[in-house]
């Protein structure tokens, strides 16, 4: 399956200079770490066909059918929005400099258009619902009205001091991927560490395809996740002890967290095949938070796409556990027994163990990765 043509929105290396004495000059926007991420993928091309933020005939594409202007599917927002005040100092038609908090420029901006958008209207349609409770919907009441659209030269990429060796962009991973002969490759996406669960719907694909590249997303995610250094330790280990080397590759996504359900999965979808995957894994409640969309609506949303449209094959997973009956790992598809011989923990359930010092039942986790989250538990702050 062809992944598509990554774009590349780094100025060229020669130019730089010169463009870093221009942005000095022009007005600035100063990007929060939400909007540097995307500014840095985008560079990338890890959101291609995206060559800049949004402009309005993008955003209302993507919010209200999940197509862009081009035709191409495209299910979240990549924006960038200010307030008012902001909005009336810039130009339509002119350039702005993207600078990170302390000033540095980082991009410029070919400011198209400014345009106001409709904040209820957008939350409704992207994450189903309008209540501040949901992460998402918190962070899009909080920012600007306007939003800014525009092409984008990147003069400066993201500076990481962790998680080094598993920086990879895209065009790194589909060079690794053919370099160890992958035709087929499934993503897997994300911000929790891997318990048995996943572990078995990673293998149930890699039975059947070439390759496992293991992408959790390592962007912002809300408070109450497990910070992505402890969860790294715990891919580690598990990668070390129960998973065949030559067929999996552990990389980060630097992404924010959205926490916008089905719409989030398409774009993880999306996001993935960019970097070379021709499968993605969609199990229960895939991005999802609290009780704000049913269990397999990230299923279901994959329907109202065209055969073929999105570039990768889904692979759906229905709720996977532990069962005592059939003594392994199995589904409520595969799985003929009732709940009661499920080894299934709630997630409080398994933070009030792990907070004990007690390692949850083998079933439910490899005691290397418990191990792992009890200490980090441990530590104070
Ligand atoms: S997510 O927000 O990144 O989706 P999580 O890291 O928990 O959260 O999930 C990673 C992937 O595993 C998602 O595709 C999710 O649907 C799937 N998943 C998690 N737990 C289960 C489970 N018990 N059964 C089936 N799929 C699961």
């Amino acid at each position: 399956m062809a992944h598509g043509t990554l774009v590349d929105c780094m100025a060229p290396k020669e130019q730089r200079p010169e463009l870093e004495r221009k942005a000095a000059e022009l007005p600035k926007v100063a990007l929060n770490a939400r909007e540097q991420s995307d500014l840095d993928l985008i560079a990338v091309g890890a959101y291609s066909p995206l060559e800049g933020f949004m402009g309005r005939k993008d955003y209302e594409g993507v919010r209200d059918t999940m197509h862009l202007a081009n035709g191409r599917p495209w299910s979240l927002p990549i924006i960038l929005a200010v307030d008012h005040d902001q909005a009336k100092s810039l130009h339509d038609g002119r350039d702005v400099a993207l600078t990170d908090e302390r000033g540095n420029a980082l991009a410029i901006l070919h400011l198209e258009e400014r345009y106001q958008r409709d904040k209820a209207h957008a939350a409704r349609a992207i994450y189903r619902t309008e209540d501040p409770k949901h992460p998402g919907v918190e962070y899009l009441f909080k920012r600007g009205e306007v939003l800014l659209g525009g092409t984008v030269d990147v003069l400066r990429r993201q500076e990481h001091r962790d998680f080094r060796e598993h920086r990879f962009d895209p065009a790194e991973t589909r060079k690794a991927f053919a370099e160890r002969g992958w035709k087929t490759v499934v993503g897997f996406q994300t911000r929790n560490p891997i318990h048995r669960a996943h572990e078995y719907i990673q293998k149930c694909a890699l039975e059947i395809v070439d390759g496992l590249f293991i992408h959790p997303l390592v962007g912002e995610t809300k408070s109450d996740d497990i910070p992505a250094d402890v969860r790294m330790k715990c891919y580690q280990v598990l990668l070390d002890n129960y998973y065949p080397k030559n067929r999996t590759l552990l990389g980060v996504l630097p992404a924010a967290m959205r926490y916008a359900g089905p719409r989030e999965a398409i774009f993880h979808a999306l996001v993935r095949k960019n970097y070379g995957c021709t499968h993605f894994i969609v199990g229960r409640d895939h991005a999802g938070v609290g009780n704000f969309y049913g269990s397999f609506d990230a299923h279901h949303i994959f329907a109202e796409f065209k055969d073929g449209e999105l570039g990768i094959t889904p692979l759906f997973f229905d709720h996977t556990f532990y069962c005592k009956q059939c003594v392994g790992m199995a589904s409520t598809k595969t799985c003929p027994h009732d709940a009661a011989h499920h080894v299934a923990l709630s997630g409080t359930k398994v933070r009030e163990m792990l907070s004990n010092g007690v390692i949850p039942p083998v079933e439910f986790s490899r005691p290397e990765v418990a191990k792992i989250l009890i200490e980090a538990m441990r530590q104070p702050g």
